[in-house]
């Protein structure tokens, strides 16, 4: 989705923080970008379709030594990725600019009665309104006032900034539903769609919550709610190290993020077990709330939602408790029955994806009690539940998701414990198997060499078959989508059981299949599915429990050093990742930017 940044300072050269900060937003994905600075002299905007390295090429075009701008990276939703469209956009004076994100729903009515006032319009966009409607309400002179009237008119989800060549000293922000932070810095001050757009220069910030109007200049920061009264929003710290949100010397972000696992599952794990036991509460639960709920219901998408499937498995099989696990987009238009006796589960990175924000508060609304699993500190989701657990898994800019992904099961993992605990039942020495995770996802790490030559062959395929049993036909759902969004192969994930209703009638020769056997209770039957594949002349890629026999009459067999089965999800992950990896680099892909995709998407 789009990327805000803003810098209003004393002397700073605003430019150089604003281009930095649009390339750490990179990883949400964009095809067009922009930089506006304000000073007396007037507006200088440059913006271009293409990547930021395109921009940087305008650069020079600006004049430096400005201490006040605004910069966007663009997901064309309103208009095609163009030059006109690429936001800043100004007024027709050009004295004043905006950057904006979401949509703005009432834009062709605004748009016909602001040219029939005779205002000039430069592009297809819903964003372009909002600088005329604030040159319309005397926004050069007093934009505070202008941006106040002007929000009064806008209908939709946004977020956006805006600044005058006439008052070049602040810049006024506005959060509709679309996140928006304030980073706090000294003599200067930041705006963000997320974090890593200032993390290199703060780690205080302040989330604007929705309705909330803000005015920025370098040593202050007022902020009004939607009934235009002051209030103080919480100054948040986040704990996110600059150098996660650097590549590092990787040649992607996804591969440094791949890597990074084991390491972040400690930081995950660490401190919420304590005496071989899980502590509720550092997965921000209370015993009470444990004892009460008979049902969960988890909401989420792609990835998370698949992560919502292992948890379903592990708490059902632990605790005994009945979960359902439902797409959020679908979830929300569904009429789904939930009460007091609900725990409604939402899982999301960002914290911001639309469709899982609207099931948590449709689930509020309806009275259960929610519970959230997120990356992201001071996010929506995590400010609208009623307790929430982190993952800790630091920045994740790779558009596909792993680390995230991983942590998510881990928490689900440890909730699936504490949950079991309540009912009665004790697993020691699963919980021992978690402490050893990170040991045993380094040793994963390390043996991977191979994969690499395997993924050179899949990335020849047209379209590629996972399967598995159990646990590991919810890691083939997300072995898929890997596959799918950063390559473009086709390719689909099958209850290996369910391959013969039907089809298996795709299955000829040569076709791709990666079998995932690390579930010894159903492994023999998930080998019954594997020769019925061969039979009809597949490539089979085995990712296998390395404990189980080299015998499997596979193509490609890739052991992997496991414990306890249940926790196979998190390390058998590492070579499904991998496996996608290496075969969109053979391909030549965009692997941490792959297209038509975004990394928190904001719209429904
Ligand atoms: C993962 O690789 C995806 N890019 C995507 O499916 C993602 O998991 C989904 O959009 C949900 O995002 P969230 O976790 O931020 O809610």
């Amino acid at each position: 989705m789009c990327g805000i940044v803003g810098f209003v300072g004393e002397k700073e050269d605003a430019l150089p923080f604003i281009f930095n900060g649009l390339k750490r937003l990179e990883y949400r994905g964009y095809d067009s970008a922009g930089i506006a600075l304000a000073s007396r002299s007037g507006i200088a905007i440059q913006k271009t379709q293409g990547k930021l390295a395109a921009l940087g090429e305008l650069l020079e075009a600006l004049p430096s030594g400005i201490p006040c701008g605004i910069g966007h990276t663009r997901w064309a939703t309103h208009g095609r990725p163009t030059n006109e469209n690429a936001h800043p956009h100004a007024d027709c004076h050009g004295e004043i600019a905006t950057v904006h994100n979401g949509i703005i729903e009432n834009f062709q009515t605004l748009r016909e009665e602001l040219i029939a006032k005779g205002h000039r319009f430069q592009s297809d966009t819903d964003t372009e309104v909002i600088p005329h409607l604030l040159e319309e309400y005397g926004g050069a002179e007093d934009l505070v006032a202008a941006v106040h009237q002007a929000e009064s008119r806008l209908e939709g989800s946004y977020a956006f900034l805006a600044i005058s060549a006439k008052d070049p000293e602040k810049i006024v922000a506005v959060r509709r539903t679309s996140p928006l932070i304030i980073g706090l810095g000294t003599n200067a001050n930041y705006l963000g769609s997320d974090f890593s757009a200032f993390l290199s220069a703060t780690k205080r910030a302040q989330v604007l919550e929705d309705g909330d109007m803000a005015v920025v200049t370098p040593h202050t920061v007022a902020i009004t709610d939607q009934s235009g009264s002051r209030v103080e929003r919480p100054v948040i710290t986040v704990n996110w190290d600059i150098k996660q949100a650097e590549r590092g010397g990787y040649p992607h972000f996804m591969l440094k993020e791949i890597a990074e696992q084991p390491d972040v599952w400690g930081d995950c794990i660490l401190g919420r077990i304590r005496d071989n036991e899980v502590v509720a509460q550092e997965i921000g639960l209370t015993p009470e709330h444990l004892y009460h709920y008979q049902r969960i219901q988890i909401v989420a998408a792609g990835t998370a939602y698949h992560a919502g499937l292992i948890g379903k498995s592990l708490i059902e099989r632990l605790a005994r408790i009945p979960v359902s696990v439902d797409v959020a987009s679908e979830f929300r238009y569904a009429h789904p029955i939930l009460d007091r006796d609900t725990m409604v589960l939402a899982i999301s990175q960002s914290g911001e994806t639309a469709d899982t924000l609207a099931c948590l508060r449709l689930a509020r609304e309806q009275g259960a009690f929610t519970y959230s699993i997120t990356n992201t500190v001071g996010s929506t989701v995590a400010r609208e539940s009623d307790a929430v657990a982190y993952t800790l898994a630091g920045p994740e800019i790779a558009v596909a998701s792993t680390k995230a992904y991983t942590t998510q099961v881990l928490v689900l993992t440890l909730l699936a414990l504490v949950l079991a605990k309540i009912k009665g039942r004790e697993y020691p020495e699963l919980v021992k198997g978690i402490l050893q995770l990170p040991l045993l996802g380094h040793k994963v790490l390390n043996t991977m060499d191979d994969i690499k030559v395997v993924a050179e062959r899949m990335a020849d395929a047209h379209d590629v078959f996972y399967i598995g049993r159990g646990l590991d036909y919810a890691l083939a759902m997300e072995g898929q989508l890997k596959l799918k969004e950063i390559s473009y192969l086709h390719a689909e994930a099958y209850a290996a059981g369910e391959l013969k209703h039907g089809t298996l009638a795709l299955i000829q020769e040569g076709v791709p299949v990666v079998a995932i056997v690390t579930q010894r209770d159903v492994w023999e039957k998930t080998v019954s599915n594997i020769l019925e594949v061969k039979a009809r002349g597949a490539e089979v890629w085995a990712i296998v429990d390395e404990r189980l026999p080299a015998s499997l009459p596979v193509d490609h067999y890739i052991p992997i050093p496991m414990g306890n089965p249940l926790l196979a999800p998190a390390l058998a992950a590492i070579p499904l990742q991998l496996l996608a990896y290496y075969t969109a680099v053979a391909r030549g892909e965009d692997v941490d930017q792959p297209r038509n995709l975004a990394k928190s998407v904001t719209v429904e």
